[in-house]
């Protein structure tokens, strides 16, 4: 943040005003000073490499290989995923597993190799470790698809966490994906990329990174094959990027290159082999299942950054009931909150909020909350007390607790890396539930304190339990918000046994799918922004984060009427449907940009609640598969090189394709199509992939493809499940899958399985079952059936 960001954010607090910067100046000069004591200077450095191997001990799903000045233990474990750590770094602990490290599979042995090397050979992929410490993973073809050169290691000298960079090599024609929400992506362009959760202090654009979610994930897609790489260390790093290039004619490849740069923490790493979909299901096996969103939360969210009062709030809501307007969620930004302090409500402008709970559920429409962790430094602020009664803030070398600055001025911040604050913290939540809240939304939580320079987080020095293990902010940051997230699903649980919790969340890391989901954060009003938008939601779900969405409209200005259009109809196809925007920008209810804007919004906010129940299927199916709902077009061909680079459509599970519009002005798209028949969902109209085709695009709509023999569970009339089925080409048989939820338990109900195929001139729909096929229990209805 600089100057004038700061002056920004203090201005944005508004009724601290003034003395706010002198106070958020002598924070920074704190944070400075307290580092400065708290974090002793590396001083001169030692590197090392590993060295010659020596000698090598085989254990359960491969071993350890040790080196001159090393060691390296490879473990594959039973779900196919393969680690390896160095200097005895082991996969516990880690904040990144849903539970214990898997198994290991007992069939992977550790055996040599040629040239001195050593191999571990398992199902999905062979490890070969060479003589000096190169790590290569191979298809079980033999294909290399990624070659680690012997890590570096620099030391303090007079002790102290070591850096380290590890250097990789991957094909020539291979594209990175991922590194959690980027703005630039989804196929990331080559360059350095921070791995540091940050705030960037403005709304963002394509051009800015990090941003509030990083992770060392990277997925790279191949000929070869599809990998995931996970580096499992929360430092502060850097990820630069080079993708290779294939020689012409004789001449020869350039291979892609991935440096990985980490301050400090242990260099251990898991790798996992296959198609893209058995990528995620083996990452979603190891870092936990996406948490389940319940029903309304996959419908319309329409937030705002003062709303104001009450009153207000029933305008907004009476004004999509007028226009006729499905609404299922209104979210309260902070200003609901007394003097912005959080788990408060302000007693004038929201009076009788349970009232006001209790009369939206009724049409509806839940209620959902803000939750900033920061905490005001109030004696008398009944969360302050209590928390201190707790000791529950994060105090920095010296003992002293530390105090930063966030909207309710000074501030300070739980330490979510211990279980027992965790705890207090989730208990919290009992008063958002008594105030009538259904779901909540995790901000401000990378954490951001607003320091006037260097960065607007907490001191590196600050310390944190780890668990118990002890450490400071640089090892604790990057989870910080994943410890929120935690905190908050687990009190809710506890809370509200009968319901599964709704949060997203602004920050995380690996393994927050767990807790719920995320949105892109503040992004930039504009064309660049909506396209950064679309990138943000298709990299989390390759990292693992399945449900998210951005601020339609975005976050700080005033969108043309077109822009907030096509941001909107992008959004009805996105897991978090939402609107919202800053105090400072332009309004972003639907009725406010013109008649047009509204007849077409209302097309779009009744298509998502007629595709509610396949957002329901996918939200299921990303539970049980780790598969995102937002998927690249090269998701089933990753060996497709032209889907690799289209990064401005996406498939919506295995049925529909979207191509929003990103572009003003335009009223027709080329769209490229993966292989299979595609149907345009508003004309009927077949096409074969793979082919780029041309279409049209009017302000009333977006592209939408149906894959032909698609089932697709959709709202009826009536509100009942009803099968919409996209006629398979003659000769060829389609099929789907179905789990009728409307739920907010957890419940899991069965998994229906449909076929469709010709007999002579009919569409036969069944339900697969035990004994054989059956009549589907919910209407069928036949789409494009008459082109053959
Ligand atoms: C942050 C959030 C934004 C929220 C605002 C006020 O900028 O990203 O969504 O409206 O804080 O709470």
């Amino acid at each position: 943040m600089n100057g004038r960001d700061l002056v920004r954010s203090v201005k944005a607090v508004g009724s601290v005003g003034a003395a706010q910067g002198v106070r958020t100046v002598r924070a920074a000069w704190r944070r400075r000073r307290a580092d400065a004591t708290g974090l002793p200077s590396r001083g001169a450095e030692r590197a090392r490499v590993p060295g010659p191997v020596q000698e090598v001990e085989p254990g359960p799903g491969g071993g350890v290989v040790r080196f001159g000045r090393s060691e390296l233990r490879v473990l594959v474990a039973v779900n196919g995923a393969v680690f390896w750590g160095w200097d005895g770094a082991e996969p516990e602990p880690s904040y990144a597993l849903a539970g214990r490290c898997p198994e290991p599979d007992p069939r992977a042995v550790l055996e040599p190799d040629k040239d001195g090397g050593w191999r571990v050979v398992a199902e999905r992929a062979t490890v070969v470790v060479s003589r000096h410490g190169a790590v290569e993973v191979r298809t079980p073809g033999g294909v290399t698809l990624r070659r680690d050169l012997p890590p570096r290691w620099w030391e303090p000298v007079g002790g102290g966490p070591a850096r380290w960079a590890q250097r990789s090599e991957v094909a020539a024609d291979a594209r990175f994906f991922g590194l959690g929400g980027r703005a630039s992506g989804p196929r990331l362009p080559d360059g350095t990329y921070r791995l540091w959760n940050t705030d960037p202090g403005h709304a963002f654009a394509p051009g800015d990174d990090p941003l509030y979610i990083t992770m060392p994930v990277q997925l790279v897609v191949a000929d070869g094959g599809t990998h995931l790489v996970f580096h499992d260390s929360s430092w502060d790093g850097t990820v630069t990027l080079r993708e290779g290039e294939e020689g012409a004619g004789s001449g020869h490849d350039r291979a892609g290159t991935s440096e990985l740069r980490m301050d400090g923490g242990p260099l251990r790493c898991w790798v996992m082999v296959g198609s893209p979909a058995r990528v995620l299901l083996t990452w979603a096996s190891l870092t936990g299942a996406p948490a389940l969103p319940p029903a309304w939360a996959l419908g319309h969210h329409h937030a705002r950054w003062g709303f104001g009062s009450e009153q207000e709030v029933r305008r907004i809501v009476a004004g999509y009931l007028e226009h006729g307007l499905p609404l299922d969620a209104v979210h309260l930004d902070i200003d609901h909150f007394d003097a912005h302090q959080v788990f408060t409500v302000d007693p004038d402008r929201f009076p009788k909020l349970p009232v006001l709970a209790e009369e939206l559920r009724r049409d509806g429409i839940r209620l959902v909350s803000i939750v900033d962790p920061a905490v005001k430094a109030l004696p008398g602020n009944a969360v302050y007390d209590d928390g201190v009664a707790e000791d529950a803030f994060v105090r920095d070398a010296s003992g002293q607790v530390v105090q930063g600055v966030a909207w309710p001025g000074e501030a300070v911040f739980p330490d979510f890396t211990h279980a027992r604050v965790r705890e207090w913290w989730g208990r919290l939540y009992e008063e958002r539930l008594a105030q009538g809240f259904s779901g909540f939304w995790h901000d401000m939580n990378e954490p951001t304190s607003f320091n006037a320079f260097g960065e607007t987080t907490l001191p590196r020095s600050a310390r944190h339990s780890l668990e118990g293990r002890g450490g400071d902010h640089r090892e604790a940051h990057n989870v910080y918000a994943l410890c929120m997230a935690r905190a908050g699903f687990e009190g809710l649980r506890n809370l509200s046994p009968q319901e599964r919790p709704f949060l997203f969340s602004r920050s995380g890391w690996a393994g927050m799918q767990r807790y719920g989901g995320t949105w892109s954060g503040d992004v930039a009003t504009g064309w660049p922004g909506l396209r950064a938008s679309l990138s943000l939601v298709l990299g989390l779900g390759l990292c693992g984060v399945p449900y998210s969405g951005p601020d339609i409209g975005g976050f700080d200005g005033d969108p043309s009427p077109e822009l907030y259009l096509r941001w909107f109809q992008l959004g009805a196809y996105l897991p978090l449907f939402r609107t919202h925007a800053s105090l400072r920008a332009g309004r972003r209810e639907p009725w406010e940009f013109g008649p047009e804007v509204l007849e077409h919004a209302r097309v779009a906010l009744v298509e998502r609640r007629r595709l509610l129940p396949y957002f329901m299927t996918l939200a299921h199916l990303a539970r049980r598969t780790g598969a995102p709902y937002v998927r690249p077009l090269w998701w089933a061909a990753p060996e497709e090189r032209a889907l690799r680079d289209c990064g401005d459509a996406f498939l919506l599970g295995d049925s529909l394709l979207v191509a929003p519009v990103l572009d003003p002005g335009a009223d027709r798209r080329a769209v490229q199509l993966p292989r299979g028949r595609w149907y345009d969902t508003a004309t009927e109209q077949a096409y074969e992939g793979p082919a780029q085709v041309l279409v049209d695009a009017p302000l009333s709509r977006i592209p939408v493809f149906a894959r032909a023999g698609a089932v697709l569970p959709v709202r009826g009339e009536d509100g009942g499940l009803e099968l919409e089925v996209w006629a398979p080409a003659r000769g060829r048989t389609g099929g789907g899958l179905v789990v009728p939820d409307g739920g907010e338990g957890w419940d899991e109900p069965e998994l229906e399985r449909y076929t469709a195929r010709w007999m002579s001139s009919r569409l036969v729909v069944e339900r697969e079952g035990e004994d054989g096929g059956g009549t589907p229990p919910h209407p069928v209805r036949v789409r494009g059936a008459g082109e053959s």
